[in-house]
């Protein structure tokens, strides 16, 4: 038989309340009696009903995590800081893989505030209608996005400064002397790809002699990374760099170049984002844009937490997070010569 509150209360000496006060850090029990009734339900292995306590509190103690795909890497370190700051609240957390599905994303949500889950914390909102995303602003459950097109900012958000992520990228090449430049990225509506795009580009278009990249989309793992750089390749043989971006398309963008006989960096020079830590690993070493993804799990569940804990003061927070280059060996100076930007295989590019 389950050892119940009423077998702690009668082997302690106190009353049900006073056990479930001292269980759960409430007022009025002193610290005597607390580390009394504490050791006798550690004796007896008494396991409180958070369900039945759920329903007095309104809390779960569980929080969701609805992520696109947890084998991207990213997600994986990512998921690590939420998981860590999610116990240090004292809160499970539940693993959603949504694949950016709206019809999967939305059944995901549904069944969580089914199960009254405190807070969730999903990293993009993008593929869903304008109704759907209103009706999750609405649900009553603080929701935290890991980007920032949350339609009238009515979600909280924790991301990096991927426009600037994007700036040094495109700072970084064209100080190598590129200028045939490439960049392969997902779809528009992602809204953390779109501002590395934006802050890559403006960037480019406002050096000194502006540069045009060409920008390919398409499924923005390692697949979409191999098959958007064979088609690069095949359209414009003559280009001398790659922004890919995330590490994922980048690792697929090496693969396609070892395919075509093409060696990195002195024939393509590649440059990722997240420094996930397989881009330490590859051969080359990838150079990349580092964003803090541990820290970034974790800051989106403190927001969570405190949102779950104070229904009353349900105001959206919204965090940047710094990025920085990590210069690796995926990238290479180009040569100038009477203004002819030469690379080592002497494939010309207008410098
Ligand atoms: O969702 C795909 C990408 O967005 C990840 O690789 C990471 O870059 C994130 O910000």
């Amino acid at each position: 038989m389950a050892v119940t509150i009423k077998d702690v209360a009668r082997e302690s000496g106190v009353n049900i309340s006073t056990v479930s006060r001292a269980l759960n850090h409430g007022y009025g029990v002193n610290e005597q009696t607390r580390e009394r009734v504490v050791a006798v339900a550690a004796r007896l292995d008494y396991r409180p009903n958070r369900v039945a306590r759920g329903l007095v509190t309104g809390r779960t103690h569980s929080l969701a995590l609805v992520l696109s795909d947890i084998r991207n890497p990213f997600f994986a370190e990512l998921a690590r800081g939420a998981e860590d700051a999610a116990r240090a609240g004292n809160c499970d957390l539940v693993l959603c893989n949504s694949d950016l599905d709206p019809d999967k994303q939305m059944q995901y949500v549904r069944s969580l505030l089914e199960k009254r889950v405190d807070g969730i914390l999903m990293n993009s909102v993008a593929v869903l209608s304008r109704e759907q995303q209103a009706r999750l602003a609405a649900c009553g459950v603080p929701i935290v996005l890991l980007n920032r097109s949350a339609l009238n900012r009515a979600f909280s958000t924790v991301c990096a400064d991927n426009e600037t992520g994007g700036a040094l990228a495109a700072k970084y090449l064209l100080g190598l002397g590129h200028r045939k430049i490439a960049h392969l990225t997902g779809p528009r509506e992602h809204g953390n790809l779109s501002d590395r795009t934006r802050g890559f580009i403006s960037t480019l278009q406002s050096a000194k002699d502006p540069v045009q990249p060409i920008v390919l989309r398409g499924k923005f793992n390692f697949s979409g990374g191999c098959e958007l750089t064979k088609q690069l390749l095949d359209e414009h043989p003559d280009v001398t760099a790659i922004f890919a971006g995330n590490d994922v398309m980048a690792f697929g963008a090496v693969r396609a170049a070892l395919d075509r006989g093409l060696r990195i960096p002195e024939d393509l020079s590649l440059i990722g984002f997240d420094n996930i830590e397989f881009a330490s690993v590859i051969h080359p070493p990838l150079t990349t844009i580092h964003q803090p993804m541990y820290e970034m799990g974790h800051a989106a569940i403190e927001i969570l937490l405190r949102l779950a804990r104070d229904k009353n003061k349900q105001v959206p927070e919204h965090r940047t997070l710094g990025v920085e280059l990590i210069e690796r060996q995926s990238c290479r100076q180009l040569s100038c010569i009477n203004s002819i930007a030469v690379n080592s295989c002497n494939r010309p590019a207008s410098c």
